[in-house]
């Protein structure tokens, strides 16, 4: 080795050298549980959000599928910094012959939308079919045969229309199009408290009685229960993989940032970045980690409540569907939060 050769190595080690000193810290506090306790011990859920000018992780001129309703920047947003991102953890993976499918309402939709722009983002130039049929998109990476699918699906339970009235029937499910997925992402809650011209059905049937209405989160709980079953029942944990998209907050109510009630998202440009402790967590999110945790099968909740929360900014506002009309507070503008979701998904999906 030359002279030359020996600075870089010294150079290295000395860059290395206090790595490996934490690194061994760690090692040592959790000898017992062996590396799996370690990796364990990282909770990629807690964190913060900081700037990093790496991102976004895509241009929208890349992904004119990306739809109106969250396609902020194309609607002539003008603010750029709520762009960043919960931490950079930047690997793409591709599951080659994978079918990945998203189950849920339209937050699901978005963070279908954002995984299929993430991938191609990656492989601008290889090949891709984007199908619609009936409530079912299929985004098919034809080089890898990888597809990454959406199925509108609001409250995972059926809805049956009936003589006297369309009935959400919380002991029912259609499971046909999840059957034999090799990645499995349900997502329900925001529409389960609609009421009036939004609510989607006349009754509720617990299996037991018929409804005009009831409780909504004990509706949510029976409902999510009877998911569960089928999960517990039908899913074979060696072929597929079931994360659940942890709730996502709205922000119509400023108060809960600190400023006047009456408020909403619009014209918020940046994250919240003071600690929201001590934090109450979400009704609907209590309730889902409940059913969750009662489970037999291993379903890994996506608890991205919390790192959304903070995020007062990257609500589409007026730069959604409908324009100045229309005022999300709901979804997420894209390129922007459901990218992050994603990154965490990816670290479930590599990580083990
Ligand atoms: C593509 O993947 C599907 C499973 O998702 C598999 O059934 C099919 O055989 C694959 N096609 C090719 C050409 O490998
Ligand atoms: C999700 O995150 C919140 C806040 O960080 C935490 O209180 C809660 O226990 C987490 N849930 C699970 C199931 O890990």
């Amino acid at each position: 080795m030359g002279s030359q050769g020996r600075i870089i190595a010294l150079a290295v080690l000395l860059v290395v050298l206090p790595l490996l000193q934490v690194g061994n810290g760690e090692h040592e506090i959790d000898d017992k549980g062996g590396r799996n306790e370690r990796r364990k011990r990282c909770d990629v859920y807690d964190g913060r959000w900081i700037y990093d000018d790496s991102y976004p992780l895509y241009s929208l001129t890349h992904c004119s599928f990306i739809l109106n309703q969250f396609a902020c920047q194309r609607n002539g947003r003008p603010d750029r910094l709520y762009l960043l991102v919960f931490n950079g953890v930047t690997f793409l993976c591709r599951y080659r012959n994978n079918r990945i499918l998203f189950v849920g309402d339209s937050l699901s939709l978005n963070q279908w939308q954002s995984l299929t722009c993430m991938i191609h983002s990656a492989t601008p130039h290889s090949e891709y079919k984007l199908e619609k049929m009936g409530s079912l998109r299929t985004f098919t990476f034809t080089e890898y045969n990888v597809s990454v699918m959406h199925l509108w699906n609001a409250f995972l339970v059926d809805i049956i229309p009936k003589r006297y009235g369309r009935v959400l029937m919380l002991n029912k499910l259609d499971t046909k199009t999840w059957e034999g997925i090799d990645v499995l992402i349900f997502d329900t809650w925001h529409h389960w408290l609609y009421t009036g011209r939004k609510q989607p059905w006349d009754f509720i049937d617990d299996g037991k009685h018929k409804y005009k209405d009831m409780n909504r989160l004990a509706a949510y709980e029976i409902g999510l229960k009877t998911w569960a079953r089928w999960v517990d029942k039908s899913v074979d944990p060696r072929k597929t993989k079931v994360f659940f998209q942890g709730i996502s907050p709205d922000h119509f109510k400023a108060s809960y940032w600190g400023l006047h009630n009456g408020k909403n998202c619009n014209g918020e440009t940046k994250p919240a970045l003071v600690d929201l402790h001590p934090r109450r967590q979400h009704p609907a999110e209590l309730v889902l980690e409940r059913v969750l945790r009662s489970m037999s099968k291993p379903v890994h909740l996506l608890n991205v409540t919390r790192l959304s929360e903070q995020r007062k900014d990257g609500h589409p506002s007026v730069y959604g569907v409908g324009g100045h009309r229309g005022m999300d507070c709901t979804n997420w503008c894209l390129a922007g939060v459901p990218d992050t979701w994603n990154q965490l998904l990816y670290t479930e999906l590599i990580g083990k």
